[in-house]
């Protein structure tokens, strides 16, 4: 495969572990640049790392994505460090589960805060940058789960949720004006912690998808990376404000 993004800085929140960091070593192997983002320092490092041991190109900076003061250090390091922004995936999400009527008001709130605000506030600074540098692209990470499915207790969740393929689509017509092509992901059940339920084996896990997944397995950490290389690269140039449904056939 050629190096899609040589000369690319990519910058990736929630970049410490799960399809972040698979998207960052993904990235790394085609020639980018890659900031990755979270509040852990020590995942993001390992992160670093782990592509630094592949012969790539990787730095951390620590942020949370709910505070715009933080977003904004985050987009203004990466230019000062690394000489621009180029792609930015917006992925950094959390996922609260159980009954509506027994959610605490503090828990909504920062669901909403970290998977919605943050993307706003990720999209807000990444557009002002790129809008006055040339372009960019950016990937939004999404659900199933949102805009396509929707399940007993997780409510909450597919209302962030939905509610960032919808923002993604309405900036998507708003920026490829100028040159800012935008586009969203919406993965179905991926081979990470947050697909497990609470006290689940992997094993487990493995037999529920058997069940729920018309593909019969859970999909991997590679088969979500690549459809964010795909989207970021110049090969879905056409590609403006989709929701890219990658579920093993879930919602189809
Ligand atoms: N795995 C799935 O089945 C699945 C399916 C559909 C969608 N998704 C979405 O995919 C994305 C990645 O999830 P994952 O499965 O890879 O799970 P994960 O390993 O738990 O990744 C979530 C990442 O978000 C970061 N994060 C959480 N709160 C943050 C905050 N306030 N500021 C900055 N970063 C924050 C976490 O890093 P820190 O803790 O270091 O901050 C972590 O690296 C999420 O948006 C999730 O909703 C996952």
């Amino acid at each position: 495969m050629t190096a899609r993004f040589t000369g690319k800085v990519v910058l990736i929140s929630g970049g410490g572990s799960g399809i972040g960091r698979a998207g960052a070593l993904a990235f790394a192997r085609e020639g980018a640049t890659v900031v990755v983002a979270g509040r852990n320092a020590d995942s993001l490092r390992k992160t670093v790392e782990l592509i630094e041991a592949e012969g790539g190109r990787a730095d951390a900076v620590t942020a949370d994505v709910s505070s715009s003061q933080d977003v904004a250090r985050l987009v203004t390091t990466t230019v000062e460090r690394h000489g621009g922004l180029h792609i930015a995936f917006n992925n950094a999400g959390v996922l609260e589960a159980g009954p509506l009527a027994d959610m605490d008001e503090a828990a909504w709130d920062h669901l909403i805060a970290v998977n919605l605000t943050g993307v706003f506030l990720s999209m807000k600074h990444q557009i002002a940058h790129m809008r006055a540098n040339g372009g960019g692209v950016i990937v939004n990470t999404a659900s199933n789960l949102g805009a396509h499915m929707r399940l007993p207790f997780l409510g909450a969740y597919a209302a962030s949720k939905a509610a960032v393929s919808a923002l993604s689509r309405a900036a998507a017509r708003e920026c490829i004006g100028q040159g800012i092509r935008i586009n969203a992901i919406s993965p179905g059940p991926i081979d990470t912690a947050m697909s497990l339920r609470p006290g689940e084996s992997e094993d487990a896990r493995t037999e529920r998808m058997k069940e729920a997944l018309p593909i019969g397995r859970i999909g991997t950490l590679a088969e979500a990376a690549s459809a964010v290389l795909w989207l970021a690269s110049p090969e879905a140039g056409f590609t403006v404000g989709h929701d890219l449904v990658i579920d093993g056939g879930a919602t189809a």
